[in-house]
């Protein structure tokens, strides 16, 4: 694995490898303080973020390494130069790029021009990063991934498809209930679902909440996701059933949340269950520092 673009990079093994080396990280942050001594990450955003540049920023440092963070203020990747002298100037300096961007397309040509590992940190189609925060949060819950009913309920996107692919790769079922008209990419459900075949997890796309009962975890997202215009308005009749609630964990019988935030409360999430005892979320913001500083581990060393 030279990048992580997609996740479908990953195999099992190498998937299961970072979630144990984030928990590893988690545990002795001590034994890691020189591990990137010497190296430097370029974090590129094209769009807004708390987490992902914060965890970044301050992962890098308690690794003993230094971040760069560039956003389109000090010149629009493909307006003041093309994306391919982007890559290639900034792999002369740094060990690792980092890049949120609209376009899937964007970081696939940084990758192709870039001499140093590239790492998707969200675009419109993945957020592998996220994906894998999410199952080192899950497998610190649960003992075996493969016996793992996860239930994501809202908008089919980006989000959708890391946990479609990192639960795939995993063994794990991975349900989608989306409303009619929001589900996720056939193309990337159907990659994952061969995927699926092969590691016995389960793969589902529905619209009815009636299918997750049972389920061990839902995972919220908003509704509306970074670079799409669409009035909250026009579509939120269409996405309350889908509202991850106290009345979804006693229907569902569901015991854990997870959200990836930024969280609408009152809209996608209630403060009620965001807020109690059922919720992972906060230990899922953490968790994206240790899986991200074990990917970067793994691709810069
Ligand atoms: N979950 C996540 O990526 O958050 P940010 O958009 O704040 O980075
Ligand atoms: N689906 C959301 C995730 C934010 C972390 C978005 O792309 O805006």
């Amino acid at each position: 694995m030279e990048d992580l673009l997609t996740g479908f990079e990953m195999t099992q093994q190498q998937a299961l490898d970072l979630i144990a080396l984030g928990k590893d990280l988690k545990a002795n942050p001590a034994k890691y303080a020189q591990a990137l001594a010497g190296k430097s990450v370029v974090t590129l955003f094209e769009k807004q973020s708390l987490r992902t540049r914060v965890t970044f920023d301050i992962g890098v440092n308690k690794l003993g390494g230094h971040a760069v963070y560039l956003d389109q203020a000090n010149g629009a990747m493909g307006s003041r130069e093309d994306v391919k002298d982007f890559a290639a100037n900034i792999s002369r300096w740094a060990d690792c790029i980092v890049a949120r961007v609209y376009d899937h397309k964007t970081l696939v040509e940084m990758q192709q021009y870039s001499s140093v590992p590239v790492i998707n940190s969200l675009c419109d189609l993945y957020h592998p990063c996220q994906g894998m925060a999410d199952f080192l949060t899950i497998s610190q819950n649960y003992d075996d991934l493969t016996k793992v009913k996860l239930a994501y309920v809202g908008d089919g996107n980006n989000v959708t498809h890391s946990l479609f692919i990192a639960g795939a790769i995993l063994g794990a079922t991975v349900t989608a209930v989306c409303p009619i008209g929001h589900s996720p990419d056939a193309q990337i459900i159907k990659q994952a679902q061969d995927i699926a075949e092969k590691t016995g997890a389960t793969i589902n796309v529905t619209n009815s909440i009636e299918d997750i009962k049972g389920y061990d975890v839902v995972y919220g997202d908003t509704w509306l996701s970074m670079g799409d215009d669409t009035p909250l308005e026009q579509i939120k009749a269409k996405f309350m059933p889908y509202q991850i609630n106290q009345a979804l964990l006693d229907s569902t019988g569901i015991k854990h949340i997870l959200h990836c935030q930024p969280a609408h409360r009152g809209l996608d999430i209630t403060s009620e269950v965001m807020d109690g005892p059922a919720s992972l979320i906060f230990d899922q913001a953490e968790n994206r520092m240790h899986i991200q500083n074990a990917i970067m581990l793994t691709l810069v060393n």
